[in-house]
């Protein structure tokens, strides 16, 4: 063969593999491409459901767990759920939050219906076309489709009989409520009422609000026990109140004697129960709560029949039972 035809095969062929090489390589980044605008849209792409839930108070166990109930929802269903509320309880700003969820259109709204004032917020979102399920405090005369919580009558029920057990029914009682207005206090006290009652050795002689706040819950009970210096036991409807009524009944030296109840185990109530400071517990179970509402919510989206009412167990904890309690719940809330 000629130098130079042996020069031209070499070109050709040299050419042939460099389209070939070039060819293929193409198309190998062609479908790159495609895979990672297939997987960019695929990530980014946003939950199906944007729902919102609002609680009373961010900065307190019982909501944490609320809400950490409705954001582990998020790792089974294609829902994200903004969880927020004020800091400490207020309900004006409650609303707003409410609100602002309406505005923005969201896809459902779970939200607790502290007082009466939020029934026409939650008809106004109803008729906007955003569905709403009441959480821990209902508001049955609104048009909330579903409410999940603790039966608050009923668990004021409970309060009363296990005061009535456990002071063989006789006890001169005050009660430190969280707020005149809220509901779910309003029925807790109603429930406890009701069931002590028919008691004759039983008299509920003074009741005040202590504002949700611990040092309200002190004040008030401290001018309670020096105005009525017979009573013998105290029931506190927040869960801040039973801290307050203790440190109300050591400043007057009355603690030895007081039988004390609150509601909700944080730590610093399991604390109590374990000095003896504290007598019973009620306890509710918030993270169920958060995670239920959920999918309720989203049954409701998915045209299946959901009920109106699903009530969460209430209990009592007291010290006969506390170890059996940790066991099974950990330290506290
Ligand atoms: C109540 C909640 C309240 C929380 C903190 C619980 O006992 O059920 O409604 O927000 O305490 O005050």
């Amino acid at each position: 063969m000629k130098r130079t035809s042996f020069q031209y095969i070499s070109l050709i062929s040299f050419f042939i593999t460099s389209l070939a090489f070039s060819v293929y390589f193409y198309q190998q980044v062609q479908i790159y491409d495609q895979k990672i605008v297939k997987s960019t849209v695929t990530d980014t792409s946003l939950p199906k459901y944007h729902f919102v839930l609002i609680g009373e108070e961010m900065n307190h166990d019982y909501w944490r767990l609320v809400g950490k109930g409705a954001k582990e929802t998020e790792s089974k269903y294609d829902v994200f759920v903004e969880y927020e509320g004020p800091k400490r309880s207020n309900p004006e700003e409650q609303l707003k939050l409410l609100d602002m969820a309406i505005k923005s259109k969201v896809d459902g709204i779970i939200v607790q219906a502290l007082n009466e004032e939020f029934t026409p917020m939650i008809n106004k979102a109803v008729s906007e076309g955003i569905p709403v399920i009441t959480i821990d405090t209902d508001s049955k005369e609104s048009l909330r489709t579903a409410y999940i919580g603790t039966d608050n009558y009923l668990a004021g029920q409970l309060a009363g009989k296990a005061l009535i057990e456990d002071t063989n029914g006789k006890a001169t009682v005050g009660i430190i409520t969280g707020s005149f207005e809220n509901t779910h206090h309003q029925l807790r006290v109603q429930g406890f009422r009701d069931a002590v009652a028919k008691v004759e050795g039983i008299e509920v002689v003074a009741i005040e609000e202590s504002n949700i706040t611990r040092v309200d819950a002190e004040e008030k009970a401290y001018t309670m026990l020096t105005e009525n210096e017979n009573i013998t036991a105290f029931i506190g409807t927040s869960s801040w109140d039973g801290l307050g009524i203790v440190e109300a009944a050591k400043s007057l030296n009355k603690q030895e004697d007081l039988y004390v109840m609150a509601f909700d185990p944080l730590a610093e109530n399991i604390d109590l129960l374990e000095k003896g400071d504290l007598d019973a517990i009620i306890e509710q179970q918030p993270y169920e709560m958060g995670y239920k509402s959920i999918e309720i919510m989203l049954d409701m989206l998915n045209g299946k029949s959901v009920r109106e009412i699903y009530h969460t167990d209430a209990s009592i904890i007291r010290n006969a039972n506390l170890d059996k309690w940790k066991v099974q719940n950990g330290d506290s809330l």
